[in-house]
């Protein structure tokens, strides 16, 4: 959600933080705000809107001159987006950043006001800044430790007490958060990318550490102050990951880092033709839950349609904020798969803490390394997406399709539902798909094409069958998440049963047929909606007879020989077409309005 920056050296602090904000404002922008340290006194500049309006701000008062502060890019919760409610919020002594959300924050707040405490922002983090201050009688961490023993909730926080120039102290509880190590210099922030430009070393913050960081080094200390001794991370990726290198908007730069992110995430889980997954027996499952939210729950749609069909074992795939209240009956016989790009989202992680109260096994399948859902998991594969700055998901998606696929394969094998013949063909076909992507997307025009036919669209329908089925979901997705044109997907055959009567001239049907089994159950559905004067694009494999009256655009997708596969390819298509009518539509292709690539509250 929120995203906290926070430096303390000898550099230009308003600099580093403006620079660090800007790699993480894909977590919300609603309003940006830092404070730092000028002349011995914290100076707060904030604003609504995005960092680009708080930079020109301070092109117009002076950015604040120091070498220590913390920043702040908000994803809306507590309060409207506005001046007021932006971060940092302080007293006369203390400045705070905040990521994540005070549940109990009304009792407080009337507890304070008691205590004849005003209030200006509508807030929950102003509870915290003021506890802080209610507390503070010349110890921070004193003041720090009885605070956090009020609060329930999740929060990341970095704090400024005048008292204390040129010291952050920072503490964080399921809110991600790690602290950068330079030399002369200190960092924190909500995500490594943020810090990357200036150093690739950083703690992982643990729940309820609290770090100090000074110019002079950093310390870390647990809530008894017992000083802790930490391991030092490397990030493994660098800088030019986290840039768009060339490409008009990092959702298309990521889009073209599909084929080397499947390659990269595959090739370990690959060993003599056969999935390998080190020591994991996957033998024992009787059922199988997927959890996730997002693309990530819609990659997990895939997984169940690929894994009942090959390896015959049951699959639920559950939202994860459905998963986590609806009592669901899992037990010590289930592996229960939790999908999530970031690692670090509220209702997943909660569910995969349920899931293990509830004695199953659970198998975590990540991008972010050492994210919360990665280090609690009992199994834990990552994905090798690299770095995702676009808001909406793209890599991300693709590589926890191919995983699936190589789960599905394993658990064939090893429940003999295919020889190890045919496991090492399905492994090879997957192999492929890289290089045909590749090619695809050297013949983007097509797309960009047919885009232009939805510019002016105000609703439409995806709709497939089967695998077919599980796509238009995240083709849907996609599209309404940066075009902001209404979408919703159904199974084709379930049009009939209501959606149809929403069928005028003016609303599109994007129809994907790549399945063969279900391609002519999948047209005569397309007939009843072209009937209606439907305006349709349909997705298939390429050779595919398309009669004229049956659609105005076809979109095609090589031909892998095994529609089980089709659905690494049928994504590019959706994806891009999403991407063009974004671009066409003059929308912020990256940050597309409300959303927030990291949702780490309920
Ligand atoms: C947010 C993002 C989506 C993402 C979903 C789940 O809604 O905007 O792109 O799919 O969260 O995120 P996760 O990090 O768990 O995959």
């Amino acid at each position: 959600m929120c995203g906290i920056v926070g430096f303390s050296g000898k550099n230009n602090a308003s600099e580093i933080l403006i620079n660090s904000l800007k790699k993480l404002e894909y977590r919300g922008y609603d309003s940006a705000g830092i404070a730092v340290f000028e002349g011995g006194n914290i100076r707060i500049e904030k604003s609504k809107g995005r960092l680009a309006d708080l930079e020109a701000k301070l092109s117009t008062v002076g950015e604040p001159n120091g070498t220590c502060g913390i920043g702040h890019t908000r994803w809306a919760t507590h309060g409207e987006p506005s001046d007021v409610n932006s971060h940092p919020h302080s007293t006369a002594r203390i400045a705070i950043v905040h990521n994540g959300i005070i549940e109990n924050y009304k009792v407080l707040k009337e507890f304070l006001i008691e205590q004849g405490r005003s209030f200006q922002s509508e807030t929950d983090t102003e509870v915290i800044v003021q506890m802080l201050d209610h507390y503070y009688t010349g110890n921070p961490i004193s003041a720090i430790v009885q605070t956090l023993r009020e609060l329930t909730g999740s929060f990341a926080l970095g704090i400024l007490f005048a008292d204390f120039p040129d010291t952050i102290f920072a503490i964080r509880r399921e809110s991600p958060l790690i602290v950068g190590v330079g030399e002369n210099a200190s960092y924190i922030a909500s995500d490594v990318p943020a810090i990357l430009q200036y150093t690739k070393d950083y703690y992982l913050l643990e729940h309820n550490e609290i770090a100090v960081l000074s110019p002079y080094g950093t310390s870390i200390y647990d809530m008894h102050y017992k000083k802790l001794d930490k391991e030092l991370k490397t990030a493994d990726f660098d800088m030019e990951a986290a840039e768009k290198q060339g490409f008009a908007h990092f959702m298309l730069k990521e889009i073209h880092e599909q084929p080397t992110a499947v390659k990269t995430t595959i090739t370990p889980c690959i060993e003599n033709g056969l999935p390998n997954f080190e020591g994991m027996d996957f033998s024992k499952y009787k059922k199988l839950f997927i959890v996730a939210c997002g693309t990530a729950y819609y990659a997990g749609v895939v997984g169940k349609y690929v894994i009942e069909k090959l390896a015959k074992i049951p699959v639920d795939v559950d939202i994860a904020s459905e998963f986590r209240y609806r009592e669901p009956l899992v037990g010590a016989d289930d592996l229960v798969i939790i999908i999530s790009q970031s690692g670090e989202t509220a209702d997943s992680l909660a569910s995969l803490r349920l899931a293990k109260k509830l004695g199953a096994c659970t198998l975590a399948i990540i991008n972010v390394k050492g994210s919360s859902i990665a280090r609690e998991a009992d199994l834990l594969l990552y994905t090798h997406a690299g770095p995702e700055i676009a808001v909406a998901s793209t890599k991300a998606y693709i590589v926890q399709i191919s995983v699936m696929y190589l789960l599905a394969f394993q658990l064939a094998l090893v429940n003999d539902k295919i020889t190890e013949n045919e496991c090492t063909e399905y492994v090879k076909l997957l192999q492929t798909t890289p290089e045909i992507i590749e090619k695809m997307l050297e013949n983007k025009e097509a797309v960009q094409y047919v885009s232009s036919s939805l510019v002016n669209t105000e609703s439409l329908f995806y709709i497939g069958r089967g695998l077919d089925y599980a796509l238009s979901l995240e083709g849907s997705l996609k599209l309404k998440e940066i075009s902001y044109i209404h979408s919703e997907s159904y199974g084709a055959g379930e049009l009939k049963h209501g959606p149809i009567s929403l069928i005028t001239r003016d609303m599109p049907v994007v129809a994907i047929a790549t399945q063969t089994m279900l391609f002519d159950k999948t047209i005569s559905n397309i007939k009843e909606v072209r009937a209606r004067g439907a305006k349709v694009i349909i997705v298939c494999k390429e050779k595919t007879e398309i009669d004229a009256d049956v659609a105005d655009y076809v979109l095609y997708i090589p031909d892998l020989q095994n529609d089980l596969l089709n659905p690494m390819l049928t994504v590019i298509p959706l994806q891009l077409l999403a991407y063009y009518t974004s671009v066409l539509k003059g929308n912020d292709v990256d940050q597309p309005r409300n959303l927030a690539k990291s949702v780490t509250v309920e």
